[in-house]
């Protein structure tokens, strides 16, 4: 029991390790369990405390460089000590001598192996959804979106901004800015979208007029939309809300059936024709302001 506790307490300090020892050669499991639960706690508000330090150092424009390189997805905080003691990591020409000296992303310049850092907080992706990918970070049994990013990538943690189900296609948003992505999705905001779609059974006037008046989707009325047909069972639909399986249930609610769907715009931005299925670039800084703006405008 008592090793398992050690393990937990990950102490590296000699100290601390020989407090541990001691504790372990005293009789009573009992006393032994207490005493390493006093450690831990104190353990986790020192932690805690080094943690509040570390966040109001960085008033200045400064950040821990451990936390520079992995949130650039070059490094985990203990790769990044790794490299440090090896000589890998820079700062201004000179080896950096510890994983957690302060850096300015804005002045200081940072290599990691030989390259110049690049510091990002934020990275915004625009992706061309393929057929059969899930919107998700993980998945048991289907491939993820965020599986057709590469490795450095995925170390950002970034998710998708939204869902679109598994068969449509189109403009996903991914990004690790969990503000906007929330101010984005936030149904206060209204943030238009829009669809091509196709459908099995040709569309009525009626159909059209009922579809932009709101439909009924198993207890809840759509909000008013557009939906522009450029054939008799194909067109485009713009909604400003996105219920699950929105637009297949409407297309339900008029008696039909979705065959093809694909997402072309998200707010300000629309898909690149440039991008092939599974294809994705980052985000313009014109698009990224455009988003922002958006996101920051309240309909309520
Ligand atoms: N509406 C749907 O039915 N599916 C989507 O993926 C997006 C909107």
């Amino acid at each position: 029991m008592c090793e398992d506790w050690i393990f937990f307490l990950t102490a590296k300090e000699t100290e601390l390790q020989y407090t541990i020892a001691q504790i372990l050669r005293y009789k009573h499991e009992s006393a032994q369990f207490v005493l390493l639960f006093l450690i831990q706690v104190l353990y986790k508000t020192g932690f805690m405390w080094y943690n509040i330090k570390d966040s109001m150092m960085q008033g200045g424009g400064g950040v821990r460089l451990d936390k520079m390189l992995s949130e650039c997805g070059l490094a985990s905080r203990k790769e990044t000590a790794r490299a440090v003691r090896a000589g890998q990591v820079t700062v201004n020409g000179v080896a950096a001598k510890r994983a957690d000296m302060q850096v300015d992303p804005a002045t200081d310049a940072v290599t990691f192996c030989g390259k110049p850092v690049c510091y990002r907080k934020y990275v915004y992706i625009m992706l061309n959804k393929p057929d059969g990918y899930v919107s998700a970070t993980e998945d048991g049994r289907a491939p993820t979106v965020v599986e057709l990013l590469p490795e450095e990538y995925r170390k950002m943690e970034l998710f998708p901004c939204g869902r679109l189900d598994k068969h449509t296609l189109g403009l996903m948003l991914l990004t690790n800015d969990g503000q906007l992505s929330h101010r984005l999705l936030s149904p206060r905001h209204h943030v238009p979208k829009s669809y091509a779609f196709r459908v099995k059974f040709p569309l009525s006037e009626q159909d059209v007029t009922a579809l932009e008046a709101g439909v009924d989707i198993g207890g809840y009325v759509t909000k008013p939309c557009t939906v522009s047909l450029s054939g008799e069972r194909e067109g485009i639909i713009s909604i400003t809300e996105g219920k699950y399986h929105q637009i297949k249930l409407m297309m339900e609610a008029v008696h039909n059936q979705i065959t093809y769907l694909e997402r072309r715009t998200f707010g300000p931005l629309s898909l690149d024709p440039m991008l092939s299925r599974g294809e994705w670039r980052e985000l313009t800084d014109g698009e990224i302001t455009a988003l922002s703006e958006q996101s920051s405008t309240t309909i309520l």
